[in-house]
């Protein structure tokens, strides 16, 4: 009846492909991460990103508001009932300025349509797989990490992480510290696979056990002779590089002066590279 209809409680709109925040962990005043829900046909490579964000501010005219999105790597492996991200606060960001402040039961808004080039796919089988961060650039490497593919392909698993600080290297060392002792990662990996992980955390600008850019580190040889490795090899060595528009360009041309040649899906070759999200 006409009265029932209009008994029912006027909903508030939902925001178009809505999550749920389930936990949020702040590292530095500049790093945080958290799980958001996944949506249930959310299907995803390990490595690849989304577009994720929240609903800007109306409009000052038409009072209309748009999503307000960015692209973030998704941290967490393609197997996990939940999804995690790992982000800088920018005090001034459009977007970041108020994730930032997410609570768990908050939403978020999530497209999911995930694409990306840091996926094994884009890669030719090799022996030795190098994921080469700085910053928040870790992430895509905390998902493929975690992914049991990763262990398949390879021998050697090598991470390194670059940051200015050592608080900043806390998100990525946890991870790893945390996922060889971890009762599920053990029963879906292998204990034995999960130590082929070598992890080589660098500071710049704070003292810390290994110092200097990861692209210095590799052109003077430290890396190699720290890692206990001849050197880098087209036949045998692939690489994902994660960083700044910078970072990935001077560490492509590393890469190039040892032979390997960037990839892409449709044509896997010895490395890719993907931008971190930045601001
Ligand atoms: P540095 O302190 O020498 O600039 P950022 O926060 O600027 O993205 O930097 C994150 C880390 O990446 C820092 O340790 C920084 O070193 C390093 N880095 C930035 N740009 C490059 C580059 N072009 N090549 C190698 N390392 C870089």
């Amino acid at each position: 009846t006409k009265s029932a209809i209009q008994a029912t409680p006027v909903k508030t709109p939902a925001l178009p492909d809505a999550q749920t925040v389930t936990s949020v962990q702040h590292w530095t005043d500049r790093l945080f991460s958290f799980r958001v829900s996944r949506p249930q046909s959310l299907r995803f490579r390990s490595g690849e990103f989304v577009m994720i964000g929240l609903m800007g501010d109306p409009d000052p005219k038409t009072g209309k508001q748009k999503p307000l999105l960015r692209a973030y790597s998704i941290a967490s492996p393609a197997w996990d009932e939940e999804l995690e991200f790992y982000s800088i606060k920018v005090q001034d960001g459009p977007l970041t300025s108020r994730l930032q402040h997410i609570q768990p039961g908050d939403q978020i808004i999530l497209r999911p349509k995930p694409v990306g080039t840091l996926v094994h796919d884009a890669l030719l089988p090799g022996k030795r797989i190098w994921f080469f961060a700085t910053g928040t650039g870790f992430a895509p490497f905390a998902s493929l990490l975690r992914e049991p593919e990763t262990y398949e392909k390879y021998d050697e698993v090598v991470i390194t992480h670059t940051c200015r600080e050592v608080a900043e290297l806390e998100y990525g060392r946890k991870l790893i510290e945390e996922l060889k002792q971890d009762e599920l990662m053990i029963e879906l990996i292998g204990a034995e696979n999960l130590a082929k992980i070598r992890y080589y955390p660098t500071t710049t600008r704070e003292e810390s056990p290994k110092m200097g850019r990861i692209t210095e580190l590799l052109k003077d040889g430290s890396v190699f002779r720290d890692l206990g490795i001849e050197t880098m090899n087209p036949e045998t060595d692939r690489a994902m590089v994660c960083g700044s528009l910078g970072f990935n360009m001077d560490l492509k041309e590393v890469l190039e002066s040892f032979g390997l040649r960037e990839g892409a899906n449709s044509d896997p070759k010895e490395y890719v590279v993907e931008k971190a999200f930045v601001g």
